[in-house]
């Protein structure tokens, strides 16, 4: 699809792009908020370059895309409670978000979308993977599909299966960021399916992660581990995926309905400061 109002240069061939030319203060340019949408829905990433954006400016572009939401595990700016920093300063080993995943599945109504704007980068590394569940699914055996269609996973905020340990551990070792309240992650947990239909597309999408499906509902996390890791390392295929690299000033919308990212931590000794906001609450379906 071409767009008048940017430019969209895709990333790969099945997920992301580079957006520039557009301005996100222009509050009032509806046909550019229209386009931003369909290219959400075409890349499912898209990584806005260009921008200037006080906390303010960044909310009122969110709501664009929706009703922002609070995040749990992390305190937000006095002004803006729903929008939280994502910070790891220079002496800091451990990183927000270092392992496969979509945003907060373990809620009712997780956010079909999380923004993120870059205040401070890192000269090299700190970018983003995402990949794409959507095509990861199209791409499953018509046995594999059959098996998963309708299987309910149950999410949990605790982390169990965490690279950094459970969520408790791995905040414990994230100290310069606003973390809260880690050590009642476990009380947040939520079935969904682990196929999901797109509202907007009606296409079928896999949400599943070793990282946040605890199990699978009516069985053992010793039963379901196997096939959820299966579909977490099949989703990752290189093939499904993009790298989005950051520069201050871009804001990065990606739709958590389709997609999983994973911050990579290739950069002790420098200093990266993001701010998050997440939008839409909707239940998966
Ligand atoms: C996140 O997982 O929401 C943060 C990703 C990042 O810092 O790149």
């Amino acid at each position: 699809m071409s767009y008048t109002t940017f430019e969209a240069r895709p990333l790969s061939g099945y997920i992301g792009a580079y957006i520039t030319g557009a301005n996100l203060k222009d509050e009032h340019n509806a046909r550019m908020w229209d386009e931003l949408n369909q290219a959400i829905l075409e890349y499912k990433v898209i990584a806005i370059r260009g921008q200037r954006l006080s906390p303010g400016e960044h909310m009122a572009a969110v709501k664009h895309f929706g009703a922002p939401c609070f995040y749990p595990f992390a305190k937000g700016l006095a002004d803006f409670p729903q929008m939280t920093p994502i910070i790891k300063e220079s002496h800091e080993r451990e990183a927000f978000g270092n392992d496969w995943h979509s945003d907060t599945p373990y809620l009712a109504e997780p956010p079909a979308y999380t923004t993120l704007y870059a205040i401070d980068t890192p000269l090299r590394g700190g970018d983003t993977l995402y990949c794409n569940t959507q095509a990861a699914y199209e791409e499953l055996s018509p046995g594999a599909k059959k098996l998963i269609n309708g299987v309910i996973g149950v999410f949990s905020a605790g982390l169990k299966h965490g690279r950094g340990g459970d969520r408790a551990a791995h905040f414990s070792k994230i100290t310069t960021m606003p973390v809260t309240n880690s050590e009642h992650a476990d009380r947040y947990e939520s079935k969904h399916p682990i196929v999901r239909t797109h509202p907007q597309t009606g296409k079928k999408a896999l949400y599943v992660s070793a990282l946040h499906t605890l199990r699978l509902d009516e069985m053992t996390e010793r039963e379901s581990r196997p096939l959820i890791n299966m579909l977490n390392d099949h989703q990752i295929t290189p093939e499904f995926c993009c790298r989005v690299q950051w520069e201050p000033g871009q804001l990065t919308i990606w739709d958590n309905r389709c997609t999983m990212h994973h911050a990579v931590n290739d950069y002790h000794g420098n200093r990266r400061e993001m701010l998050r906001l997440t939008a839409r609450p909707e239940k998966p379906t």
